[in-house]
C-alpha cells in the first residue's frame, strides 16, 4: 500500500518515512526542499534499504499538484507534514505563511477529492493550545488564540479539514505535536536547519561542536522550579511512529468518528536549564551559555497529557530526555563529519 509523505525530506517526515518503510509501506515523498535536502533520501535507504520515490514541486501549486494526483491512483493514505513552521519567521513574514501552509493544505484536499483518497493525517502543533489554563493539556483544552501566524495556519488547516470532511467521506487525524528533538539511532538522519537553528536542541548541538560561541537562554525569571520555560520534548522517533499508528487506524477503519485529534507528547515537562543539564550528562560536555531576555511569543510552560494517544492509539513515548539529547548529539557529530565540517560557521 502506498502512502504519499508531504515534507518527507524534512526532520519529522524523513523518521515517519523510515517506520512506514520498515511496516512495509511503500512511499512517495513531495517534497520542494526548500527546507531540506535531497540526500536524505540516500539516508533513508541506507536505514531502510529502499529508496522512497520522490518528486520535488511545491504542493502550494494548483497544477502541479493536481497532475501529481492524475499520476498516483495507487495512493492510499497521505501524511501531510509539508509547511513552513519557523514561529519568529512567520511574524516577520506572515503571507508566506499563509499561502504556503493554506494554499497546499487545499490543494492536496482538493487531491484527494478528486481522486477518492479517503484518509489523511495532518501534522500539527500543541501551540494551538497556547499558554493552556490547565496542564498538564489534553485535547479537550480550549484552543486558544495563537501567538503567531504559523500557530494561526495551524487552528486554520484544522478547521478546513474539519468543514472538508463535513461534506465528503474523507477521514483525517490531526497529530498536535508538542516538541520535537533528537534522532535516529542511526545518527544517519536528524534535525536539519538551514541557517541559524530556532529551535533549543539544534543550537546546543551546534554550541558544543563549536559552530555557535554559546547559547542564549531566553529568560529565567518565569514562574517554574528554575525560572526557565517547561516544555514537552519527545523523541522525533517516538512521534514517528505515532504516524505508522495513526495511517493504519485509518486504513483498518478503527476510527471512532472522521475527524480525530491527539495530543503527542510524554506528559513529562522539562525546563530549558533541566535540557541543558541533560545534555551535559550525557555528553560530558560543559555547554557555555548565558541567561538573556525572554522570547517574544513564549508561552511559560506546557507539557501534554498523553492518555487519550496512551490508549485510544495504544502508542506510547518510550525514549527519555537522556536519550533525545544522546541521539541530537550523536546526529550532530555524524553530520559535521558527513560534511567534513570543522568548527566554522554553518
Ligand atoms: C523551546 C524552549 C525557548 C532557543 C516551537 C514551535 C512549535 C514546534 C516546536 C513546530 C523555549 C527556549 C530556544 C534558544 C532558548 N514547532 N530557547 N534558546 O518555541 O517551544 O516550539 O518549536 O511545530 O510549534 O513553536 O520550541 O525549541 O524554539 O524553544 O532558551 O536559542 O527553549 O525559550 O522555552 P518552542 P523552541
Amino acid at each position: 500500500m502506498k502512502i504519499l509523505v508531504t515534507g518527507g525530506t524534512g526532520f519529522i517526515g524523513s523518521h515517519t518515512v523510515v517506520e512506514l518503510q520498515k511496516e512495509g509501506f511503500d512511499v512517495v515523498i513531495v517534497d520542494n526542499l526548500s527546507n531540506s535536502q535531497k540526500w536524505i533520501l540516500d539516508a533513508v535507504a541506507d536505514i531502510s534499504g529502499v529508496k522512497p520515490e520522490f518528486e520535488q514541486f511545491d504542493l502550494a501549486d494548483q497544477k502541479l499538484t493536481a497532475d501529481f494526483f492524475s499520476r498516483h491512483n495507487d495512493i492510499v493514505g497521505i501524511i501531510h507534514f509539508a509547511a513552513y513552521k519557523a514561529v519568529g519567521e512567520s511574524v516577520a513574514k506572515p503571507l508566506l505563511y499563509y499561502r504556503n501552509n493554506l494554499v497546499s493544505l487545499l490543494n492536496i484536499l482538493e487531491g484527494m477529492m478528486v481522486h477518492n483518497i479517503p484518509n489523511l493525517v495532518f501534522s500539527s502543533s500543541c501551540t494551538v493550545y497556547g499558554q493552556p489554563d490547565e496542564l498538564p493539556v489534553s485535547e479537550k483544552a480550549p484552543i486558544k488564540k495563537a501567538e503567531s501566524p504559523y500557530g494561526n495556519t495551524k487552528q486554520i488547516s484544522e478547521e478546513i479539514i474539519a468543514d472538508t470532511l463535513a461534506s465528503s467521506n474523507l477521514k483525517a487525524i490531526a497529530l498536535r505535536y508538542f516538541n520535537p528533538i533528537g534522532a535516529h539511532e542511526s545518527a544517519k538522519i536528524g534535525e536539519l536547519p538551514l541557517g541559524v537553528p530556532n529551535n533549543l536542541v539544534p543550537y546546543i548541538t551546534q554550541t558544543a561542536i563549536g559552530i555557535r560561541q554559546e547559547l542564549s537562554v531566553f529568560g529565567n525569571d518565569y514562574n517554574t522550579h528554575d525560572g526557565t520555560p517547561i516544555r514537552d520534548y519527545i523523541h522525533v522517533v517516538d512521534l514517528a511512529k505515532a504516524h505508522v499508528i495513526a495511517v493504519k487506524r485509518m486504513i483498518e477503519k478503527q476510527m471512532k468518528n472522521n475527524f480525530e485529534v491527539f495530543n503527542l507528547g510524554t506528559g513529562i515537562g522539562y525546563s530549558v536549564l533541566d535540557v541543558i543539564n541533560s545534555f551535559e550528562k550525557v555528553t560530558g560536555i560543559k555547554l557555555p551559555y548565558k541567561i538573556v531576555d525572554r522570547r517574544a511569543g513564549d508561552v511559560e510552560k506546557v507539557w501534554a497529557n498523553p492518555a487519550w494517544s496512551n490508549t485510544e492509539l495504544g502508542w506510547k513515548a518510550e525514549r527519555s530526555l537522556d536519550e533525545m539529547m544522546d541521539s541530537a548529539w550523536k546526529w550532530e557529530n555524524y553530520y559535521a563529519k558527513k560534511n567534513n565540517i570543522t568548527t566554522k560557521k554553518r
